[in-house]
């Protein structure tokens, strides 16, 4: 297990299959430029939901230039004018990736390259004028995944809240995040992708009956931080309103942050193994020019093996970083700057996310691990990059702790709720609180979190309770889809409703408690997440409000911290201590305090 895996695991998948139909009148839409697409129909049909849906649906559209050889590691160039008429039909290949069926997830295109950058737009047949629109932002760690994958797709949220639905792809890896930490590839390419799909959405969603100005962007996992990152970048201002973060911020200790000297260090590792020669790794140009002459295949096999080269098998994977353009500072700063983009913001993190951490490190779906007192200090650091204090790790014991009798009788030696409760809250759910906090400063911020243990788990982990990702059966109405029809309880079902139901809202009025025109349904109040109530809405049958780990944030974001300093200083005094005492010891002046010393007399 390496950052690698641990990333791809982020990834968005729903155990969902599809129900629909294509028959033969073919839909056609005008772009701005004149192009002519030609589509698909589709339908969706629940009688118990109930909705019946009918789409006129549009793949595989190209919304960049492809981003191969010159234009490898370069920002993406807007399309140029496509042939028209343009068959919309067919899913679009998917960008580079390793195989993306060993961690369980099927891409509805399997072929993978470089030239992938394709957008879908799945339109309502009945939608009203100006339609809302909802974009979707794939997952996957920023290393697998695709806009449409096999048992993923979103005609039932699409028929339910009648809003346009946009989904693409956008470069990953190393030909979306490879960065030298300077100008020569500044990185960030995916997320520019990602703008680019916006802007693209902001020019031409018009012609679908969609309105620019009612745009709600969404995603998870990955997906979701990228959402943040477009609260923050200036180049995606005005290219939404509303932003939905299903367990991701871009705020989130598990997203890769590449500085200069690192990301150099990483991209120089890399051209050695791809078989750059040692005067090319050394200067910038014809690094370059090596990087941009090998084989797709080539650069995909070596990035993993990075870590591995430079002794360090948790070296991050390429992500997101600081490169001046997408990124102007480093994403906390901006956050707390509040110059932030878009008007109204969800932020959700479930109750049980530590369990994906804890399936990575034992692998076994069926037999809940038991972490003792030995290995618990071990497995916090493995993924946190350094093995805790003895002292953190008890302090970790005793604010985890359910049952404090545990922690005095000594006898249950098993700490599997408390590392799983306290990962979660270090990767995921105090930074999530944090920014949520931040922003409501300035933005409506509604707060989730999901404590409802679903009968289906996402990746089917036995002991994942309520895990990474399994909010999304019921917000998106997964639960209704022939997969998961019959293996779910009714309570989901009608779980599902309100939660799609509260989405829905949310995406026509930015509030989830308000309904659009023609939408007519009251659910439990959904109070405002704000720095004086930090209260959550619980996606649960009832729906109903708490308060989520505030204490373990407050250790986490305040006290840790300055623990850590104190105990590094401590440290450093002790090795101060030890050598002015190996000095008296050996009657001979080895440290600079001596040096004062024998000087002194
Ligand atoms: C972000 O930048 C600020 C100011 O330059 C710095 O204090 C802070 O440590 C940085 N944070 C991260 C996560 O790099
Ligand atoms: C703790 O767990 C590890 C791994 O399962 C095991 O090897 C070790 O013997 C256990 N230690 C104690 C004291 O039970
Ligand atoms: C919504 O439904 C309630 C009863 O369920 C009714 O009293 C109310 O008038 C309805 N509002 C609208 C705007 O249709």
């Amino acid at each position: 297990m390496n950052w690698l895996e641990m990333n791809i695991r982020f990834i968005c998948l729903f155990f969902l299959s599809m129900r629909s139909a294509i028959t033969t009148t073919q839909p056609t839409v005008t772009l701005k430029d004149g192009t002519v697409l030609q589509g698909i129909k589709e339908e969706f049909h629940s009688d118990l939901l109930p909705v019946h849906g009918e789409f006129g649906s549009f793949y595989g559209i190209p919304y960049a230039e492809p981003p191969i050889g010159a234009l490898r590691f370069k920002p993406p160039l807007p399309r140029k004018q496509l042939e028209s008429p343009f068959n919309a039909v067919k899913v679009g290949r998917s960008c580079m990736q390793p195989d993306p069926e060993t961690h369980g997830v099927r891409l509805r295109n399997e072929e993978r390259c470089e030239d992938c950058l394709f957008l879908d737009v799945i339109v309502p047949t009945h939608t009203p004028e100006k339609a809302h629109v909802f974009v979707m932002i794939h997952g996957g760690g920023f290393t697998i995944g695709a806009g449409q994958m096999a048992m993923v797709h979103f005609l039932t949220f699409a028929a339910y809240s009648n809003v346009i639905v946009v989904t693409f792809n956008y470069r990953l890896g190393p030909f979306g995040f490879l960065t030298t930490g300077d100008e020569l590839i500044p990185g960030n390419l995916g997320l520019l992708d990602q703008q680019l799909a916006l802007k693209w959405v902001n020019k031409n969603i018009a012609a679908f009956g969609g309105d620019p100005n009612k745009v709600t962007i969404a995603g998870f996992s990955a997906g979701s931080a990228s959402v943040g990152f477009h609260t923050l970048s200036p180049g995606s201002k005005g290219l939404f309103q509303n932003a939905i973060m299903q367990s991701g911020s871009p705020i989130d200790s598990w997203v890769p942050n590449r500085q200069g000297k690192e990301a150099k260090l990483e991209v120089r590792t890399l051209a050695k193994l791809i078989g750059c020669s040692p005067e090319d790794i050394e200067d910038d140009s014809k690094l370059l020019s090596c990087l941009m002459e090998a084989s797709a295949d080539s650069i995909l096999q070596n990035i993993g093996k990075v870590g591995q080269e430079l002794g360090d098998p948790l070296f991050p994977v390429p992500g997101p970083n600081v490169d001046g353009v997408f990124l102007p500072k480093n994403a906390s700063t901006i956050v707390e700057e509040e110059n932030l983009n878009g008007e109204n913001y969800i932020v959700g993190t479930n109750g049980d996310e530590g369990t994906l951490y804890l399936f990575l490190f034992f692998q076994d779906k069926e037999v809940t691990p038991v972490i003792n007192s030995t290995l618990l200090p071990s497995i916090l650091g493995t993924f946190i990059r350094e093995v805790p204090d003895p002292i953190v790790v008890e302090l970790i014991k005793t604010l985890y702790i359910v049952d404090p009798k545990d922690l005095v009788d000594g006898k249950r030696d098993d700490f599997f709720h408390e590392a799983a409760q306290y990962l979660a809250d270090w990767f995921l759910m105090c930074s999530a609180s944090k920014y949520a906090r931040l922003t409501s400063a300035t933005k409506n911020v509604y707060r989730y979190t999901m404590t409802f243990v679903p009968t289906n788990e996402l990746l089917d982990i036995k002991w994942a309770g309520a895990g990474h990702g399994d909010e999304a059966q019921y917000v998106f109405g997964g639960v209704f889809q022939e997969k998961l029809l019959d293996r779910t309880t009714a309570e989901e079902k009608e779980m599902s409703r309100k939660a799609l139901q509260y989405w829905t809202n949310f995406v026509k009025t930015g509030d989830p408690n308000t309904a659009g025109e023609g939408d007519n349904w009251s659910l439990p109040e959904w109070p405002k997440f704000t720095k004086e109530n930090e209260i959550f809405k619980d996606l649960t049958p009832d729906m109903s409000n708490r308060y989520m780990k505030q204490r373990e944030c407050y250790f986490i974001e305040n006290v840790l911290p300055q623990l850590n300093d104190a105990l590094k200083e401590l440290a450093n005094l002790k090795t101060n201590n030890d050598e002015k005492s190996k000095w008296t010891a050996e009657g001979q002046c080895l440290g600079e305090s001596c040096h004062v010393e024998t000087e002194e007399p």
